[in-house]
């Protein structure tokens, strides 16, 4: 039987070519080259190793670094062939290296497998893109804290069920995404911790016979230790998960960001503009103007769910230790990162120019009887037990809805048929003003406090 593709790395054992649908279907190379930068770092990293534990010459360590710049060089300028039938960016790369360097190329692979190599250019790929989502996510952060600090005294009504609860200041709504991009971080942060461990020196599954120094290589490549079991080395995908599942919350979290936009965007609210370099038109009606950003946000979560489900699904039945499935680690894991950073990167070009129209916040939050609990606070406060100041301030909602006027517009008379605890000093309470200064505690809507929350949040960012 001939063989027709003896360029395969492992053809030794192998008697047939493979079947060309099998090969293609096999190869991961059309989506993990963009791994390349980091297989070089990772494989310039162990032949340094090799050398110092006496495994490869100064000269053949000298030929493989020089050789995998060169490469890499290739790469950047677009000259390199990447080949199906060298199946992945592992290969193509050791092979175009034993091209241009000989013999010393072919003993780069010592002490080591593609089963840890991945691994590690995953995880050195994965950490470089968890720093480059963060600082937008800090960008993020800032937007809207300066536009939060700008907005402490903008009233809006505050929601529960949709319905105009509370008025709060448009400063507090916007600490509160503050917050959950806050926590974004931090999950990002403390699942990097577990990227950035080296699983090189596992080799297939069970370690290397080769003197290898992991300590040295790692160093050399900025991990902050190396992984304890080969086996796990090898197989883990968690850390890929657990960026999916942060990923996914971070998603969840700027949907629901982009569910208000497009609601208050919209003629019916009407609280915000955004600036037409964030919108398109419609190619029938004239007149629109979409929230588009917000809305592909919006729907671009439900991708980065899935990624994250594929992933999970992918590791639950694999026995130790590595397999093939955990090839179907990067498009999921790609996808995710994309997403997350092009998204949060939108917001966060996006939040600065969001033009608030206060008017109509002020004017929504006239609109819903959105004081009502202040006056009940304040029944309370003239020794009215708080049940009963409910029932009160009811009626006098009822009243309101049938005569079409907020509780403010009543008169002293008109207020003194509900309860004749109320007094001239009831219109203080009743002002949207009053009401959102009177929330003045640590996490409360008052200017004052919001004001105090920008600042304890710079100091955080
Ligand atoms: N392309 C493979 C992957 O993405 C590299 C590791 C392959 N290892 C092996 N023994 N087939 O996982």
């Amino acid at each position: 039987m001939s063989k027709d593709d003896a360029g395969k790395l492992w053809g030794g054992r192998f008697s047939e070519a493979t079947d060309r649908f099998v090969e293609e279907f096999t190869a991961s190379v059309g989506f993990d080259q963009r791994l390349y930068r980091h297989d070089i770092a990772g494989s310039i990293a162990h032949a340094r190793m090799l050398e110092k534990v006496g495994v490869l010459s100064a000269a053949e360590r000298e030929a493989i670094v020089a050789g995998l710049q060169e490469i890499a060089a290739e790469i950047e300028r677009g000259d390199f062939a990447w080949s199906v039938a060298l199946e992945d960016v592992h290969m193509n790369i050791e092979a175009r290296l034993t091209d241009r360097i000989g013999i010393a190329g072919k003993k780069l692979h010592t002490g080591r497998s593609r089963n840890d190599q991945v691994a590690t250019d995953v995880r050195l790929y994965l950490r470089d893109e968890i720093d480059a989502l963060d600082a937008e996510l800090k960008r993020l952060q800032s937007a809207l804290l300066d536009l939060a600090e700008r907005e402490a005294d903008t009233l809006m009504p505050g929601f529960t069920h949709l319905q105009v609860a509370q008025p709060v200041t448009f400063g507090h709504h916007l600490l509160a995404w503050f917050e959950m991009i806050t926590r974004d971080r931090a999950r990002f942060a403390d699942c990097r911790k577990r990227v950035n461990m080296l699983p090189l020196g596992a080799a297939a599954l069970a370690g290397t016979s080769y003197p290898i120094d992991r300590a040295y290589t790692a160093q050399l490549l900025g991990f902050d230790g190396v992984t304890e079991n080969s086996l796990d080395s090898v197989s883990d995908r968690d850390f890929a998960i657990e960026f999916c599942a942060a990923a996914a919350l971070l998603l969840t979290h700027l949907s629901r960001f982009s569910e208000e936009l497009v609601l208050w965007t919209s003629a019916q609210f009407d609280f915000i503009a955004l600036p037409d370099r964030f919108c398109t038109g419609s190619s029938i009606m004239p007149q629109k103007k979409n929230p588009d950003v917000p809305e592909l946000v919006r729907g671009k979560s439900g991708r980065v769910f899935g990624d994250l489900l594929a992933l999970l699904t992918l590791m639950k039945g694999q026995p130790l230790a590595y397999n093939k499935d955990n090839q179907e680690d990067k498009e999921p894991l790609f996808d995710a990162i994309d997403t997350a950073y092009a998204c949060t990167r939108a917001y966060a070009d996006m939040v600065p120019a969001i033009e608030p129209k206060r008017e109509n916040m002020r004017a929504a939050a006239l609109k819903g009887f959105a004081t009502a609990t202040d006056l009940a606070d304040y029944l309370v406060r003239k020794g009215v037990a708080f049940r009963d100041a409910h029932e009160v301030v009811g009626k006098a909602v009822r009243f309101g809805v049938e005569q079409g006027r907020d509780l403010a517009a009543m008169s002293l008379e008109e207020l003194r048929q509900f309860s004749a605890d109320i007094g001239e000093d009831v219109f203080a309470v009743l002002t949207l003003e009053g009401s959102v200064a009177a929330r003045d505690h640590v996490g409360g809507t008052a200017p004052r406090q919001v004001r105090e929350a920008v600042v304890r949040a710079r100091a955080r960012v």
